[in-house]
């Protein structure tokens, strides 16, 4: 198959954008650049790669955004930039967000249009770890740390689930919950008589926030990242099986 057919029919653009992104050299194929759009090439067998990222036929498309302060997560909005206005120059087509940050947070989104994964990647009996640091208005006490840890009443019929709490300094902390409830830090937060005053996500699973891109970049996630990330709901219901085990179920 022509390499611009290609690409256009694995998403990275329409026939006329691939086009032109291989005339300028971005299109690489078993990592040699190639700029003639009527290269040849083996759907099944090579590696080509627009930007960084590997276009297939059964492949899915990943990126790691430092979401800044003042873009919502969304898709589309008629008034607001959306984390999507920010993935500049790549096809975004069938790309949302995993999950979803407040307006005002900032740090690790995941984009991608695997909808397994996300969905892996948010369903709450996988238990996949979601890490934020948070500046907060008063100093947390031992009780306060203690209560997020056990979970705590934000006004929902469940408690929320057990967090992990580490005290960096004494109005910043790390902490690290299984669940995505709305607002859930700064509702944690609240219910022991604390406030949020700054929220960044550090990381998602085994995926942390690369340090080197500025707020508003994004990259493609790596083989291995992806790799990670498909392993960490690989081992289904960690929690479950052990209380299985521990039933004798
Ligand atoms: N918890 C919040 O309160 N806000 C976020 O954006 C993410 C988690």
């Amino acid at each position: 198959m022509r390499l611009d057919k290609f690409l256009s029919q694995t998403g990275a653009g329409s026939r006329n954008e691939v086009k032109q992104a291989i005339r300028k050299g971005l299109v690489s194929v078993n990592g040699s650049i190639i700029k003639d759009a009527s290269a040849r090439v083996a759907e099944e067998k090579d590696a080509v790669c627009f930007k960084g990222q590997l276009f297939s036929f059964t492949k899915y498309h990943y990126y790691m955004l430092y979401k800044p302060a003042g873009v919502v997560t969304a898709t589309k909005d008629s008034r607001q930039k959306t984390v999507l206005d920010l993935l500049t120059d790549i096809p975004v087509k069938g790309l949302f967000p995993v999950g979803r940050l407040d307006k005002d947070t900032e740090g690790l989104l995941l984009l991608t249009d695997d909808g397994a994964l996300a969905h892996n990647l948010l369903a709450p009996k996988k238990h996949v770890d979601k890490t934020y640091l948070a500046e907060i208005s008063i100093p947390l006490s031992v009780e306060a740390a203690d209560a997020l840890r056990r979970g705590v009443d934000i006004g929902e019929k469940k408690l929320t689930a057990p967090a992990k709490v580490e005290l960096i300094e004494e109005k910043r902390i790390l902490i690290t919950i299984q669940e995505g409830r709305y607002h859930q830090i700064k509702r944690m937060l609240k219910a022991v008589g604390n406030e949020v005053l700054y929220l960044k996500r550090l990381s998602m699973g085994g995926l942390v926030l690369d340090e080197n891109l500025r707020k508003g970049e994004f990259r493609p996630l790596r083989e291995a990242e992806i790799e990670v990330l498909k392993k960490e709901y690989a081992h289904d219901d960690k929690r479950e099986s052990t209380e299985e085990k521990t039933a004798g179920i």
